[in-house]
Protein backbone atom coordinates (compact mmCIF):
# COMPACT_ATOMS: atom_id res chain seq x y z
CA UNK A 1 0.00 0.00 0.00
CA UNK A 2 1.56 3.08 -1.05
CA UNK A 3 -0.84 5.83 0.11
CA UNK A 4 -3.63 6.83 2.92
CA UNK A 5 -5.43 9.88 2.41
CA UNK A 6 -8.06 10.97 4.53
CA UNK A 7 -11.25 11.89 2.13
CA UNK A 8 -13.41 13.27 4.35
CA UNK A 9 -14.61 12.62 8.29
CA UNK A 10 -14.43 9.17 8.87
CA UNK A 11 -12.65 8.03 5.35
CA UNK A 12 -9.29 7.13 4.26
CA UNK A 13 -8.18 6.55 0.66
CA UNK A 14 -5.86 3.60 0.49
CA UNK A 15 -3.74 3.34 -2.99
CA UNK A 16 -2.59 -0.28 -3.12
CA UNK A 17 0.23 -0.64 -6.28
CA UNK A 18 1.97 -3.56 -8.27
CA UNK A 19 3.11 -4.40 -11.65
CA UNK A 20 -0.02 -5.03 -14.16
CA UNK A 21 -2.42 -5.60 -11.89
CA UNK A 22 -5.43 -7.40 -13.07
CA UNK A 23 -7.93 -6.23 -15.31
CA UNK A 24 -11.26 -4.57 -13.67
CA UNK A 25 -14.02 -2.77 -14.91
CA UNK A 26 -16.43 0.16 -12.97
CA UNK A 27 -18.14 -1.51 -10.55
CA UNK A 28 -15.81 -3.98 -9.55
CA UNK A 29 -14.70 -4.90 -6.06
CA UNK A 30 -11.68 -6.37 -4.33
CA UNK A 31 -11.29 -9.06 -1.17
CA UNK A 32 -8.93 -7.81 0.85
CA UNK A 33 -7.42 -9.26 3.95
CA UNK A 34 -7.33 -6.67 6.38
CA UNK A 35 -5.41 -9.49 8.81
CA UNK A 36 -5.54 -13.35 9.26
CA UNK A 37 -9.36 -14.34 9.34
CA UNK A 38 -10.85 -10.68 8.06
CA UNK A 39 -11.09 -9.83 4.57
CA UNK A 40 -13.50 -7.80 3.41
CA UNK A 41 -14.91 -6.53 -0.03
CA UNK A 42 -14.33 -2.69 -1.07
CA UNK A 43 -15.38 -0.91 -4.65
CA UNK A 44 -12.31 -0.24 -7.09
CA UNK A 45 -12.68 3.58 -7.31
CA UNK A 46 -9.69 4.58 -9.20
CA UNK A 47 -8.85 4.23 -13.24
CA UNK A 48 -8.95 1.13 -14.16
CA UNK A 49 -6.77 2.54 -17.13
CA UNK A 50 -4.34 2.52 -14.10
CA UNK A 51 -2.79 -1.07 -14.39
CA UNK A 52 -0.27 -0.27 -11.86
CA UNK A 53 -2.41 1.17 -8.95
CA UNK A 54 -5.67 0.64 -7.40
CA UNK A 55 -7.74 2.80 -5.30
CA UNK A 56 -10.18 1.90 -2.36
CA UNK A 57 -11.86 3.95 0.29
CA UNK A 58 -12.67 2.69 3.75
CA UNK A 59 -15.31 4.29 5.86
CA UNK A 60 -14.97 3.93 9.36
CA UNK A 61 -17.69 1.66 11.38
CA UNK A 62 -17.46 1.66 15.02
CA UNK A 63 -19.51 -1.20 15.13
CA UNK A 64 -18.62 -4.57 13.12
CA UNK A 65 -15.35 -6.71 13.00
CA UNK A 66 -12.70 -4.25 13.17
CA UNK A 67 -12.01 -4.12 9.76
CA UNK A 68 -12.06 -0.63 8.93
CA UNK A 69 -10.85 0.35 12.32
CA UNK A 70 -7.99 -1.26 11.53
CA UNK A 71 -7.41 -0.15 8.37
CA UNK A 72 -7.47 3.78 9.89
CA UNK A 73 -5.38 3.58 12.56
CA UNK A 74 -2.96 0.73 12.13
CA UNK A 75 -2.05 0.05 8.43
CA UNK A 76 -0.01 2.61 7.10
CA UNK A 77 1.50 3.38 3.53
CA UNK A 78 4.61 0.79 3.00
CA UNK A 79 2.62 -1.50 4.46
CA UNK A 80 1.69 -4.93 2.20
CA UNK A 81 -2.18 -5.77 2.16
CA UNK A 82 -3.12 -9.20 0.37
CA UNK A 83 -5.61 -8.77 -2.10
CA UNK A 84 -7.67 -10.93 -4.47
CA UNK A 85 -8.98 -10.55 -7.85
CA UNK A 86 -11.49 -7.74 -8.69
CA UNK A 87 -15.60 -9.17 -9.13
CA UNK A 88 -17.80 -7.20 -10.80
CA UNK A 89 -21.46 -7.93 -9.42
CA UNK A 90 -22.54 -4.33 -10.02
CA UNK A 91 -21.46 -3.64 -14.38
CA UNK A 92 -22.65 -0.18 -15.83
CA UNK A 93 -24.28 -1.38 -18.96
CA UNK A 94 -23.82 0.99 -22.51
CA UNK A 95 -26.81 2.83 -22.14
CA UNK A 96 -27.05 7.08 -23.46
CA UNK A 97 -27.73 7.94 -19.94
CA UNK A 98 -27.66 7.23 -16.18
CA UNK A 99 -29.28 8.37 -12.99
CA UNK A 100 -26.09 7.30 -10.19
CA UNK A 101 -27.71 7.75 -6.51
CA UNK A 102 -25.13 7.10 -4.07
CA UNK A 103 -25.52 7.40 0.07
CA UNK A 104 -22.05 8.16 1.85
CA UNK A 105 -19.55 5.80 0.98
CA UNK A 106 -21.79 4.18 -1.62
CA UNK A 107 -20.41 6.76 -4.38
CA UNK A 108 -16.98 4.91 -4.70
CA UNK A 109 -18.31 2.25 -7.03
CA UNK A 110 -20.12 5.25 -8.89
CA UNK A 111 -16.84 7.07 -9.49
CA UNK A 112 -14.98 5.00 -12.14
CA UNK A 113 -18.83 4.63 -13.57
CA UNK A 114 -18.86 8.18 -13.85
CA UNK A 115 -15.85 8.56 -15.80
CA UNK A 116 -16.95 5.65 -17.96
CA UNK A 117 -20.19 7.22 -18.75
CA UNK A 118 -17.85 10.56 -19.50
CA UNK A 119 -15.61 8.36 -21.55
CA UNK A 120 -18.49 7.24 -23.77
CA UNK A 121 -20.48 10.90 -23.62
CA UNK A 122 -23.10 9.47 -21.63
CA UNK A 123 -25.63 11.73 -20.33
CA UNK A 124 -25.27 11.16 -16.38
CA UNK A 125 -26.27 12.81 -13.29
CA UNK A 126 -24.99 12.09 -9.97
CA UNK A 127 -27.30 12.57 -6.60
CA UNK A 128 -25.13 12.13 -3.43
CA UNK A 129 -26.25 12.03 -0.35
CA UNK A 130 -24.49 12.00 3.23
CA UNK A 131 -25.19 12.73 6.62
CA UNK A 132 -23.47 16.11 6.32
CA UNK A 133 -21.08 17.62 4.10
CA UNK A 134 -17.85 16.88 5.96
CA UNK A 135 -18.72 13.41 5.91
CA UNK A 136 -18.90 13.03 2.13
CA UNK A 137 -15.80 11.72 0.45
CA UNK A 138 -14.88 12.54 -3.27
CA UNK A 139 -16.72 16.39 -3.60
CA UNK A 140 -13.51 17.91 -4.44
CA UNK A 141 -12.87 15.50 -7.42
CA UNK A 142 -16.40 15.85 -8.33
CA UNK A 143 -16.69 18.88 -8.20
CA UNK A 144 -15.55 19.54 -12.01
CA UNK A 145 -18.29 17.91 -13.12
CA UNK A 146 -20.60 21.32 -12.49
CA UNK A 147 -24.21 20.54 -12.40
CA UNK A 148 -24.34 17.03 -13.21
CA UNK A 149 -23.51 16.52 -9.17
CA UNK A 150 -25.77 17.57 -7.05
CA UNK A 151 -24.56 17.21 -3.56
CA UNK A 152 -27.43 16.44 -1.01
CA UNK A 153 -26.14 16.19 2.92
CA UNK A 154 -29.05 15.54 5.00
CA UNK A 155 -28.75 18.24 7.38
CA UNK A 156 -28.88 20.74 4.34
CA UNK A 157 -31.57 19.10 2.55
CA UNK A 158 -33.31 16.20 4.27
CA UNK A 159 -33.42 13.00 2.47
CA UNK A 160 -32.73 12.18 -0.93
CA UNK A 161 -36.01 13.12 -3.19
CA UNK A 162 -35.91 9.32 -4.40
CA UNK A 163 -39.09 9.46 -6.31
CA UNK A 164 -38.82 12.63 -8.08
CA UNK A 165 -35.14 11.46 -8.85
CA UNK A 166 -36.48 8.24 -10.46
CA UNK A 167 -38.93 9.54 -12.42
CA UNK A 168 -36.42 12.35 -13.49
CA UNK A 169 -35.10 10.30 -15.87
CA UNK A 170 -35.83 7.56 -17.95
CA UNK A 171 -32.31 6.24 -17.53
CA UNK A 172 -31.00 3.44 -15.67
CA UNK A 173 -30.50 4.38 -12.48
CA UNK A 174 -27.34 2.88 -10.49
CA UNK A 175 -27.75 3.21 -6.73
CA UNK A 176 -24.82 2.52 -4.03
CA UNK A 177 -25.73 3.21 0.12
CA UNK A 178 -26.83 1.99 3.66
CA UNK A 179 -29.55 -0.33 3.18
CA UNK A 180 -32.10 2.08 4.15
CA UNK A 181 -31.72 4.26 0.96
CA UNK A 182 -31.49 0.49 -1.19
CA UNK A 183 -34.19 -0.18 0.43
CA UNK A 184 -36.40 2.97 -0.43
CA UNK A 185 -34.81 3.11 -4.15
CA UNK A 186 -36.48 -0.13 -4.63
CA UNK A 187 -39.37 0.80 -3.27
CA UNK A 188 -39.96 3.83 -6.27
CA UNK A 189 -38.09 2.44 -9.08
CA UNK A 190 -39.37 -0.38 -11.46
CA UNK A 191 -36.69 -3.34 -11.08
CA UNK A 192 -35.80 -3.32 -15.09
CA UNK A 193 -34.09 0.01 -14.54
CA UNK A 194 -32.59 -0.60 -11.21
CA UNK A 195 -29.04 -1.55 -10.12
CA UNK A 196 -27.99 -2.00 -6.84
CA UNK A 197 -24.69 -3.00 -4.80
CA UNK A 198 -25.20 -4.42 -1.27
CA UNK A 199 -22.07 -4.06 1.14
CA UNK A 200 -24.53 -5.74 3.76
CA UNK A 201 -26.93 -8.08 3.70
CA UNK A 202 -30.29 -7.15 2.80
CA UNK A 203 -33.14 -8.27 5.14
CA UNK A 204 -35.01 -10.89 4.25
CA UNK A 205 -38.11 -12.09 5.38
CA UNK A 206 -38.52 -15.80 6.23
CA UNK A 207 -42.02 -16.77 6.49
CA UNK A 208 -41.67 -20.90 7.29
CA UNK A 209 -39.25 -22.91 9.23
CA UNK A 210 -36.37 -23.70 7.39
CA UNK A 211 -36.75 -27.81 5.89
CA UNK A 212 -34.08 -30.35 5.22
CA UNK A 213 -33.30 -30.57 1.55
CA UNK A 214 -30.95 -32.50 -0.43
CA UNK A 215 -27.96 -31.28 -2.74
CA UNK A 216 -26.37 -33.42 -6.11
CA UNK A 217 -23.58 -32.70 -7.36
CA UNK A 218 -23.76 -33.46 -10.83
CA UNK A 219 -19.61 -33.37 -11.76
CA UNK A 220 -18.76 -35.45 -8.26
CA UNK A 221 -21.68 -37.30 -7.90
CA UNK A 222 -22.34 -36.39 -4.49
CA UNK A 223 -25.68 -36.26 -3.05
CA UNK A 224 -25.90 -34.93 0.68
CA UNK A 225 -28.78 -33.74 2.94
CA UNK A 226 -28.61 -30.33 4.22
CA UNK A 227 -30.53 -29.70 7.42
CA UNK A 228 -32.15 -26.76 8.88
CA UNK A 229 -30.01 -24.14 10.22
CA UNK A 230 -26.98 -25.83 7.49
CA UNK A 231 -25.54 -23.99 4.89
CA UNK A 232 -24.71 -25.50 1.40
CA UNK A 233 -21.51 -23.88 1.63
CA UNK A 234 -20.58 -25.79 4.42
CA UNK A 235 -22.18 -29.59 3.67
CA UNK A 236 -20.39 -29.31 0.89
CA UNK A 237 -17.24 -28.57 1.92
CA UNK A 238 -17.64 -31.01 4.96
CA UNK A 239 -18.76 -33.71 1.91
CA UNK A 240 -14.92 -32.84 0.09
CA UNK A 241 -16.20 -30.30 -2.40
CA UNK A 242 -15.10 -27.30 -1.33
CA UNK A 243 -16.21 -23.91 -3.45
CA UNK A 244 -14.69 -20.55 -3.42
CA UNK A 245 -15.76 -18.61 -0.86
CA UNK A 246 -15.37 -14.97 1.17
CA UNK A 247 -18.08 -13.05 2.82
CA UNK A 248 -20.46 -15.79 3.79
CA UNK A 249 -22.95 -13.70 4.30
CA UNK A 250 -24.64 -13.31 1.18
CA UNK A 251 -23.00 -10.46 -0.86
CA UNK A 252 -19.85 -10.74 -2.67
CA UNK A 253 -20.95 -13.32 -5.23
CA UNK A 254 -17.67 -15.48 -4.79
CA UNK A 255 -20.03 -18.93 -4.10
CA UNK A 256 -22.26 -18.33 -6.91
CA UNK A 257 -23.01 -21.41 -8.51
CA UNK A 258 -24.49 -22.95 -11.55
CA UNK A 259 -27.92 -24.62 -10.85
CA UNK A 260 -29.25 -27.76 -13.21
CA UNK A 261 -32.44 -28.35 -11.72
CA UNK A 262 -34.45 -27.75 -8.31
CA UNK A 263 -35.88 -24.30 -7.25
CA UNK A 264 -34.01 -21.68 -5.38
CA UNK A 265 -34.91 -20.26 -2.14
CA UNK A 266 -32.67 -17.31 -2.56
CA UNK A 267 -31.81 -15.36 0.52
CA UNK A 268 -28.74 -13.41 -1.15
CA UNK A 269 -28.39 -10.02 -1.56
CA UNK A 270 -26.32 -10.02 -5.03
CA UNK A 271 -28.54 -11.32 -7.77
CA UNK A 272 -30.97 -9.09 -9.43
CA UNK A 273 -34.86 -10.04 -9.53
CA UNK A 274 -34.84 -11.47 -12.73
CA UNK A 275 -31.37 -13.26 -12.19
CA UNK A 276 -33.11 -14.98 -9.16
CA UNK A 277 -36.51 -15.36 -11.04
CA UNK A 278 -34.22 -17.74 -13.81
CA UNK A 279 -32.83 -19.89 -10.55
CA UNK A 280 -29.64 -20.81 -13.17
CA UNK A 281 -27.10 -20.18 -10.31
CA UNK A 282 -27.69 -19.17 -6.30
CA UNK A 283 -24.80 -17.99 -3.81
CA UNK A 284 -24.59 -21.48 -1.88
CA UNK A 285 -23.60 -19.85 1.66
CA UNK A 286 -26.80 -18.42 2.49
CA UNK A 287 -29.44 -19.51 -0.43
CA UNK A 288 -31.45 -22.80 0.35
CA UNK A 289 -34.27 -24.77 -1.65
CA UNK A 290 -37.63 -24.43 -2.31
CA UNK A 291 -37.83 -27.63 -3.81
CA UNK A 292 -36.62 -30.91 -2.08
CA UNK A 293 -33.67 -31.61 -4.31
CA UNK A 294 -31.22 -29.31 -6.15
CA UNK A 295 -29.04 -30.67 -8.89
CA UNK A 296 -25.63 -28.26 -8.62
CA UNK A 297 -23.68 -27.91 -11.70
CA UNK A 298 -20.26 -28.93 -9.41
S1 LIG B 1 -19.36 -16.21 -0.08
FE1 LIG B 1 -19.96 -14.19 -0.59
S2 LIG B 1 -21.87 -14.50 -1.61
FE2 LIG B 1 -21.36 -16.44 -0.85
Amino acid sequence: MTAKTGEAEGVVSFVLSGDELPDWTPGAHIDLEIRPGLTRQYSLCGDPADRGRWRIAVLREEPGRGGSRHLHDVIMPGDTLRAGEPRNNFPLEPAPGYTFVAGGIGVTPLLPMIREAERAGADWTLHYGGRRRDRMAFTTELARHGERVRLLPEDEHGLLPLAGIVAGSGYPVYCCGPEPLLAAVERVCPAERLRLERFHPREIEVTEPEREFEVVTSMSGHTIRVAPGESILDVLDAAGVPMPSSCREGTCGTCETPVLEGEVDHRDSVLSESERAAGKSMMVCVSRARSARLVLDV
